[in-house]
């Protein structure tokens, strides 16, 4: 356990050094996760401007009845990056005879607090919580015979974080860890007007600066880092070329900044690209699994800001 723990750690200061040493500078996504990083995220998706989770969370609603039974009895509902399982109390409800609920997170702290959590209010469903970094290949529990089938939620548009070919691959992986003809829930921000993507990315609040920054906060403590935050913006716009929203955190002047013992040098101006996040059509989204999974149905809000798909693997 030690050694894993280790591990971890190391590959994670590998991926910042180098994404740090990179020119243009960015940061994986993934690591805005701490314990501070996920409460943040919690208070974003409360915000009137961040319309996914509060659009997510009616559409499930508005559905439920339909997504349970897409689901079915028996089944053992795997959920990518779990968080505060928010949404997941909806499918919880509704499906008593689940064979086990399975959340993956990277926040070991975070996820055993929900899970302590969850057991209490639903004390008949087994849930096994899987610690893992759900981007590279994971294990799952082994209930070989005791389910009916593996339906893996992956809600909140999170797989927008991925470009296209390394969505694919998450794909082509998550295949390969599930069986034949599991389903996958999944939620996908689509494409709409500008300055509504871009609002949502830019609070009046400045949690979403926060929530950006906090990163830097992160390094500072896990890696010895002496990042100065308040010499660093908050920059979000969505870059319509390419389809998605970009966060930056901008360089306000020239600085030289230590992490791990490893200077890392700014230009003013110069930016840390730490998030995209990919917004879709329909059709792109259909084009983007098609060599994995078939779109079953699709569920949408009237303003079709969001969507909820049932895919099922190919
Ligand atoms: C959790 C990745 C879906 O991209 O909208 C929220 C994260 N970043 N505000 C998103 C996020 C800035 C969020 N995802």
């Amino acid at each position: 356990m030690g050694n894993q723990v280790k591990a971890s750690e190391q590959s994670m200061l590998d991926e910042v050094l180098d994404g740090l040493q990179k020119s243009p500078k960015q940061l994986p996504a993934k690591y805005f996760y701490d314990e501070r990083g996920s409460e943040l995220f919690e208070q974003i998706t409360y915000l009137d401007e961040y319309y996914p989770t509060r659009t997510e969370r009616l559409i499930l609603q508005q559905n439920i009845n339909e997504i349970a039974d897409v689901v079915g009895p028996g089944a053992m509902l795997i959920e990518l990056g779990s968080g505060s399982s928010s949404k997941t109390r909806f499918l919880l409800e509704k499906l008593p005879s689940l064979a086990a609920y399975v959340p993956v997170d990277i926040s070991e702290e975070y996820l055993l607090k929900v899970v302590n959590q969850l057991r209490m209010e639903y004390p008949k469903i087994s849930i096994i919580p899987v610690f893992a970094d759900y981007t590279s290949s994971f294990e799952l529990p082994n209930m070989s015979g005791s389910y009916q089938k593996q339906v893996v939620f992956f809600p909140g548009s999170t797989i927008g974080n991925f470009r296209p070919p390394m969505a694919q691959s998450f794909l082509d992986m998550l295949a390969s860890v599930t069986d034949d003809q599991s389903g996958m829930l999944i939620g996908v921000d689509l494409k709409k007007d500008k300055a509504v993507l871009e609002n949502a990315y830019n609070d009046e609040q400045g949690l979403t600066a926060q929530f950006n920054k906090n990163m830097l906060v992160r390094l500072n403590r896990e890696f010895d880092a002496n990042f100065d935050v308040d010499r660093f913006d908050h920059r979000a716009f969505y870059n319509e070329q390419k389809g998605r929203i970009e966060m930056h955190l901008v360089s306000r002047e020239q600085q030289t900044v230590t992490v791990a013992g490893e200077e890392i040098d700014f230009e003013e101006g110069e930016s840390i690209h730490t998030e995209n996040s990919y917004k879709y059509s329909l059709d792109e989204f259909q084009e983007l699994v098609s060599d994995w999974y078939s779109v079953e149905k699709i569920w949408t809000d009237d303003k079709n800001y969001f969507s909820l798909q049932y895919l099922t693997k190919k």
